[in-house]
């Protein structure tokens, strides 16, 4: 009798312990490492492939260019808590700020056209735009911006943003208005790596230290010739003082709004002109931190 009372005790004292073994998280998301196989959802990988388009809780394939929101699903798990700020200096059609709401998170969204920040406003109810997502019409790389920013800030009661994410046009392979700070209207490449630097530059001093940023972008083919827009803006991006920590591959097939439309056509003329289609695009993981210089 007595020996099975104390069985059961030990019983007792052993699912208890599991009970209250302490959560362990790091600064910067809730994802509790002492059960980290648990989050079989979240993306560790270099390559990432969706099957489709997520088009629930708010989303819609509604704008040429947007991102697919399981983009932000996995970028707001990975690098930001619950009630943290996600700042996007190329808004779009809002799809980070969908996905802030969604998860808890809230959102400051920039966005050049006011006819895209009218639209976007639409898709919150008015109290998620007073508390939790700040949608200003602005050009990202000006000082004025970063100042509504800062204010933005303020009201939220935060000195500065836990996470960026940064999804310019890629160069001028779509054209999103006729306005000249739309970086999809440079006259060169070298001066989209130019203007991109400077949007980029104001995300830096608007992040907190120790946190993270997030680049979508993909390359371009133009001239005959291959142009590395990705790796380029990469570069930007490390002169800053950004440290790499991630590169992506992410299969954008099935994802684009012609949905390969135009498949057959680029195939021709792939085989004709000798280059490859584009099937992936990057997302690539940056992180504001003071890294030791490596040794060359
Ligand atoms: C690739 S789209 C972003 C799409 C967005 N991630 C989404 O899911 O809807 C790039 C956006 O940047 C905007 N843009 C271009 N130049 C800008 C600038 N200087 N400042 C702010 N926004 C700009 C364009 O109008 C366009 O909406």
């Amino acid at each position: 009798m007595r020996n099975s009372s104390k069985k059961s005790l030990n019983n007792v004292k052993a699912s208890s312990l599991e009970i209250v073994k302490p959560v362990k998280t790091k600064p910067y998301n809730d994802i509790d490492l002492n059960n980290w196989k648990l989050y079989e959802n979240i993306k560790t990988g270099s390559w990432w492939e969706f099957s489709s388009r997520d088009n629930t809780r708010g989303h819609s394939l509604d704008y040429h260019g947007n991102y697919i929101p399981q983009i932000a699903t996995q970028l707001l798990e990975r690098y930001t808590k619950k009630n943290d700020i996600v700042l996007d200096l190329f808004f779009g059609s809002g799809t980070t700020g969908i996905e802030a709401r969604n998860l808890g998170r809230r959102c400051i969204g920039v966005e050049l056209q006011q006819n895209m920040v009218d639209y976007v406003s639409s898709k919150f109810t008015k109290k998620e735009l007073v508390v939790d997502v700040n949608i200003i019409q602005g050009d990202s790389k000006s000082e004025e911006t970063k100042k509504k920013v800062e204010a933005r800030l303020e009201i939220m009661g935060a000195k500065s943003a836990q996470l960026l994410i940064l999804h310019p046009p890629y160069d001028d392979i779509i054209h999103f208005s006729d306005k000249k700070e739309d970086l999809s209207n440079c006259a060169t490449t070298e001066e989209f790596y130019e203007l991109f630097k400077r949007v980029a530059k104001n995300g830096y001093d608007l992040l907190e230290q120790n946190r993270f940023a997030a680049l979508i972008i993909g390359d371009a083919y133009k001239n005959s010739r291959y142009v590395p827009l990705g790796f380029e803006c990469q570069k930007r991006m490390e002169e800053l003082g950004f440290v790499t920590k991630a590169v992506i591959v992410k299969n954008i097939t099935g994802n684009e709004k012609a949905k390969g439309k135009y498949a057959n056509l680029w195939r021709y003329r792939a085989l004709a002109g000798g280059f490859n289609t584009f099937d992936h695009e990057y997302i690539m993981i940056f992180q504001k931190t003071k890294l030791k210089k490596i040794k060359k």
